[in-house]
């Protein structure tokens, strides 16, 4: 059975006191899981300490970063690399619309960092709006696989998502395109219309901004795909 994907995108939210909290609250059923994959990407000082509750409490999640260096160690102030994230989680968000658009993450950039994170073995989960934005990438992975998350930016925190029909067209033509295990469908995903965009026969999963915040919202999403 095809696993789907439901990945938690914290952005820059929450403190390591509410990030217990959020999965202390979070109540999964088991017989939701067994087709279901559940990913959180928080901020990078959250990873050590979740990582810590996840394990001694046996939660059934599994851990993201949001954004990945595209150097390896040195003196890169600031930077966290694939070496250092290894030791803590498997996923790492890259390219995400709001690294473009605030903190000049340009497509090369992109490339640089999907190759850092296949080269410590990370999965990367690859934010696109665009077609052309899997180009470079495309050349850069050979026959490695990454996730694609499909992401409309007029969707992305607005209250307006897409639509399923349309997410499903670009979710086929991004598999048309690049070797990828997943695509998932991002933008103002919620528990009401997360089914629709599941349904879909190209589309693996969900990628979730706002929703997540909340753990009974995002129980709700996870109870709904
Ligand atoms: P949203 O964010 O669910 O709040 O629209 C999605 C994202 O930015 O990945």
């Amino acid at each position: 059975m095809k696993k789907l994907f439901i990945i938690a995108n914290w952005k820059s939210h929450k403190t390591q006191d509410e990030a217990s909290t959020w999965l202390q609250e979070l109540r999964i059923r088991n017989q939701e899981l067994s087709d279901k994959k559940i990913v959180v990407c928080p901020t990078f000082t959250l990873l050590s300490g979740m990582k810590a509750i996840i394990e001694s409490s046996k939660l059934p999640i599994q851990l993201g970063a949001e954004d990945i260096s595209s150097f390896d160690e040195g003196a890169y102030t600031g930077e966290v690399n694939g070496k250092q994230l290894m030791e803590l989680c498997s996923y790492v968000i890259v390219g995400h619309s709001e690294r473009r658009k605030s903190f000049g993450d340009t497509d090369e950039i992109v490339m640089h960092k999907i190759k850092k994170a296949l080269e410590s073995d990370l999965t990367p989960i690859l934010c696109v709006s665009e077609l052309s934005q899997l180009d470079l990438v495309k050349e850069a992975i050979g026959e490695k696989e990454i996730i694609v998350a499909f992401e409309p930016l007029a969707a992305i925190g607005s209250g307006e998502a897409d639509s399923p029909e349309h997410a499903e067209d670009v979710a086929k033509k991004i598999k048309d395109t690049i070797k990828c295990s997943a695509v998932l469908y991002g933008g103002s995903v919620t528990a009401g219309n997360v089914h629709a965009f599941l349904a879909q026969e190209n589309i693996d999963g969900v990628l979730v901004g706002n929703a997540s915040l909340d753990a009974r919202e995002f129980a709700a999403i996870i109870q709904h795909a």
